[in-house]
């Protein structure tokens, strides 16, 4: 089978083409990826030699066209994909996650191409705090950042793809991942990171934030149980029941560095910072048998610790244009 991964050079797609070629040898991979500032080809190293990566972008219709017609499967991981970005310039937002997306859509459905989209729980909007609901799939749309907007009018394009057109198409909406390869922008990455450096963690606002956090091999097993088993035109919600509020996170990184359990600092918040994420992963778990692995979000805290400790060479060099862009807006 050949294999289209869209984003394949960045966190959650690299992760993907990692395990891809690991479990999978009858699969072909050829990643398109833009190569922005989160996409890094050191990512894909350790698996060069074993397939293809194309530098461009999913907004080049003549690129995507041909890329796309030598292709069996469409994987769509690529994306601008951090809110806090979103909120300093939504352009690149609306290029690649509306326009591009757009795009690869045209030319799966003339080249009858299947198709799976890669999305993100935060197309819901937020839960309160104390609310006991989850996201489930009947869920209304409600976002709330540029990020968020521009992933759900990319999951109503598929949505109207499958249904005016017959493109053969699934989508998943998962939490947030965690794990090896993740640009140290995102929380946890960049806390790691700080206290490797002897820098305090930073907690925006009181912390009492939540996110359901799922480590990335889970996502990715997930994504190829949907590709195998999912029905087209179907949703799929990806999560491992891992709510944790953005202060407990801090306080367990802090005890696996062995520091004081108080040893961070708050900074300014986020603008329309969601409270709340959740996911009722029912469907996926009933309807294709689907189990996470890393359970214990602990012990994968401290492999994920590990991996930064052991790759400061893929890391280093975004630390400090990333801390620079953060202090100018005191966070
Ligand atoms: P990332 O920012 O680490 O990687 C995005 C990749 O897309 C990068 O390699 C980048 O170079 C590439 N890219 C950006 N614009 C492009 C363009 N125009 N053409 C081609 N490539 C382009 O993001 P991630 O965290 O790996 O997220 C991947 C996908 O998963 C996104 O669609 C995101 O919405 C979704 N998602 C992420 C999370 C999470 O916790 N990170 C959770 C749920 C869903
Ligand atoms: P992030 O990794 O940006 O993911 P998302 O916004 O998609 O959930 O942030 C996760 C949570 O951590 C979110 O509630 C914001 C918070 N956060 C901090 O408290 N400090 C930080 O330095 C960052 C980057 C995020």
């Amino acid at each position: 089978m050949r294999v289209l991964v869209t984003g394949g050079a960045g966190f959650i797609g690299s992760n993907f083409v990692h395990q891809t070629v690991r479990e999978r040898p009858d699969v072909q991979v050829t990643v398109l990826d833009a190569l922005t500032y989160a996409g890094d080809r050191e990512s894909l190293a350790p698996v060069a030699d074993k397939i293809t990566l194309v530098e461009g972008s999913i907004t080049d219709v003549a690129l995507v066209d041909s890329l796309v017609a030598d292709s069996d499967l469409v994987v769509h991981f690529a994306a601008e994909s951090h809110n806090d970005n979103s909120l300093n310039d939504p352009t690149p937002f609306v290029q690649t996650n509306l326009i591009g997306t757009f795009v690869l859509l045209e030319a799966v459905r003339k080249h009858d191409v299947r198709f799976h989209h890669i999305s993100t729980d935060e197309v819901y909007g937020d839960l309160e705090l104390d609310d006991p609901a989850k996201f489930t799939p009947t869920t209304p749309y409600n976002p709330s950042s540029p990020y968020s907007s521009t992933k759900a009018g990319s999951d109503l394009l598929v949505r109207a793809w499958v249904r005016s057109f017959g493109v053969k198409a699934t989508i998943s909406n998962c939490s947030n991942n965690y794990g090896p390869y993740q640009h140290i922008e995102k929380f946890i990455p960049r806390q790691i990171t700080n206290l490797i450096d002897g820098v305090r963690p930073k907690l925006y606002g009181a912390g009492q934030n939540v996110r359901d956090w799922i480590h990335v091999e889970d996502h990715n097993s997930a994504v190829w149980a949907i590709i195998e088993k999912g029905r087209i035109g179907e949703t799929y919600l990806i999560g491992a029941d891992g709510e944790k509020n953005n202060l407990e996170v801090v306080e367990t990184l802090l005890e696996i560095f062995g520091l004081d359990r108080t040893d961070f600092e708050h900074v300014n918040d986020r603008p329309g910072h969601d409270l709340r994420y959740a996911i009722d992963a029912t469907k996926l778990r009933d309807e294709l048998g689907w189990t996470p692995k890393y359970t214990d979000f602990r012990s994968g805290l401290e492999a994920t610790v590990d991996w930064y400790k052991a790759n400061e060479a893929w890391w280093r060099p975004a630390k400090q244009a990333t801390e620079a862009k953060y202090a100018a807006q005191g966070q």
